[in-house]
């Protein structure tokens, strides 16, 4: 057996989650689930980062110990976050853990034993916030006038810090990651993020120390306790810790390596250049895909915990909704490329695409079935041109959003593509009348009507499996309404495969008019 292996980044601790947070996680499990749906065994993981410098300074302002620190908020803010958004993550890891540290000792202590480690002294600045190194390049200047150095990346100012270290030869790496970037053209996706990778490897790699002795916050390098592993070599472990490395060989072949890492661009080179060069000199293979989205921006700023601009993922959910909010975020931005938060476009595409657009067409069709019908879905007597390009388009639909969301990780086109196939099926109805078929007394009436009817709840039921992956609530309350649960059996054993094999649902199923799914939204009074 063989896992389609996905993950998220794991999270520092030193604060709650944000949007920024939740739109990878959300984007990883919409891939997760849709593999789900083809059947596939799905391996998804996600997890806390709780190591660094960051982390102890935080709980030390805090007066906290730092694993109770992480503790809380593992437990109070990230676990319950994701529990709240439908996450359906297999497994949660946390770098705190046994079976995470000790294994970190072993991967770090065969480097060494390899000859890949070596003692070295290094002097630069350093950004506490990236927790890395910056090259001249990478620094801006204080627009206060005094020259301080700041991080581009956080605008805060960088320390000037000298070690005596462990340095990895990482330089040693750069051409067997260029021919690497270069044999497998998808391994770093968006193109642009791409490029930049390329370009930077191909200005020669330093070598990467790998340890710090100025805070214990760590795991301890194993030949030299007086040294802490750097948090992200450490980090990226995570995703063989987690899957048995060194400990269960079994789960380790059928998982590792991740199909898709699923990282902001701001963790790119940390995934697309160390990490792939910390497992080739262990001799372990590569993951297929690293894939970065862009920032969300609010007010034109990234979202961060450092500049506090972020809102909270309740502070969404609360007003429209967990599912919408799944939903927007894919569905807005191109993954990928940057894009803006708004609370007017979100309400814009919340009522015409969501209300208007899908949570009417549901509505409409089995109020209808429940009227004309008492409930039972007719069977549909024979079709006409209408039906006949209602399932071509319903064919072109499925396979796109497949193709699209489950291949090319364009969330944003695999949606479009089944709104499109929603947009349709609402003009159908527009345009065959039903409401009128229903008071003809002409002969021939009654079956035109229950093909309508047949045609657009069949039409739903494709629509609930194909959404399911990115509004799962929804669909399953479409699901049972359609009496589909009954008639099917449970939504989760239904495959993309399945969606476009028209007339699946059976004449018979017990359709109700459930709850509205996207109800109208409530005034605003907070902004
Ligand atoms: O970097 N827009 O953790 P982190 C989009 N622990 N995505 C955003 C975002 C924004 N404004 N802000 C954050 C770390 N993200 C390390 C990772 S992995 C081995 C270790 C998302 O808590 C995005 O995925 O700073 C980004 O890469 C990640 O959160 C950074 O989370
Ligand atoms: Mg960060």
């Amino acid at each position: 057996m063989t896992y389609y292996y996905v993950t998220t980044p794991i999270y520092y601790v030193n604060d709650a989650p944000h949007l920024g947070h939740a739109y990878t996680t959300v984007a990883a499990d919409v891939l997760a689930r849709w593999h789900r749906r083809r059947g596939e065994d799905v391996w998804f993981l996600t997890g806390t980062d709780e190591h660094s410098q960051k982390i102890l300074r935080t709980a030390e302002a805090n007066g906290v110990p730092p694993q109770e620190w992480a503790d809380r908020l593992v437990e109070e803010s990230w676990k319950p976050l994701w529990a709240h958004l439908a996450i359906s993550h297999d497994d949660f890891i946390r770098t705190t853990e046994r079976r995470h540290t000790d294994r970190v000792q072993e991967f770090v202590q065969d480097l060494y034993d390899k000859g890949e480690i070596y003692k070295g002294g290094y002097e630069g600045p350093y950004c506490v916030y990236c927790e890395e190194y910056k090259l001249p390049g990478e620094l801006i200047e204080a627009e206060d006038g005094s020259g301080t150095p700041l991080c581009a990346i956080h605008r805060r100012p960088v320390e000037l810090l000298k070690e005596e270290n462990y340095f990895f030869k990482l330089s040693e790496y750069g051409d067997r990651l260029l021919a690497h970037y270069d044999a497998h053209p998808d391994f770093i996706q968006p193109a642009s993020a791409r490029n930049e990778v390329v370009n930077f490897v191909r200005q020669g790699l330093q070598d990467l120390s790998i340890s710090r002795s100025t805070f214990d916050w760590g795991v301890k390098v194993p030949w030299d306790e007086s040294h802490v592993i750097y948090v992200w070599v450490d980090a990226l472990l995570n995703y063989a810790t987690a899957v048995g490395y060194n400990e269960n060989p079994e789960k380790f072949e059928a998982t590792f390596p991740a199909d898709v890492h699923l990282v902001g661009k701001d963790i790119l080179r940390f995934h697309a250049v160390i990490w792939p060069a910390m497992l080739m000199a262990n001799g372990l293979p590569l993951p297929g895909r690293i894939a970065a989205n862009g920032w969300l921006l609010v007010g034109g700023e990234k979202m961060s915990k450092s500049n506090l601009t972020g809102i909270s993922p309740e502070t969404l959910t609360a007003h429209f909704g967990v599912d919408a909010y799944r939903w927007y975020f894919l569905r807005a931005i191109a993954f990928g490329q940057d894009g803006s938060f708004s609370w007017e476009d979100f309400t814009a595409r919340y009522t015409s695409e969501l209300a208007n657009g899908y949570g009417n067409l549901a509505s409409r069709v089995t109020a209808m079935t429940a009227r004309y019908f008492e409930g039972s879905l007719p069977a549909p007597g024979e079709e006409t041109e209408a039906e006949r390009s209602l399932k071509s388009a319903l064919l072109r639909a499925a396979s796109e959003a497949d193709h699209r969301i489950g291949d090319q990780l364009d969330f944003q086109g695999g949606i479009l593509a089944v709104f499109d196939f929603v947009r349709q099926v609402n003009g159908y109805l527009t345009d065959q009348e039903p409401w009128k078929v229903a008071k003809s007394d002409s002969p021939g009436a009654r079956t035109r009507l229950a093909t309508i009817l047949y045609t657009a709840a069949d039409s739903l039921r494709a629509i609930a499996i194909l959404l399911e992956p990115v509004m799962p609530e929804t669909s399953e309350r479409l699901w049972d309404s359609l009496g589909a649960s009954t008639s099917l059996g449970p939504l989760s054993d239904q495959q993309v495969r399945d969606a476009s094999a028209w007339g699946a649902l059976p004449p018979g199923s017990p359709v109700t008019k459930g709850a509205v799914l996207f109800p109208r939204l409530d005034d605003r009074t907070d902004s």
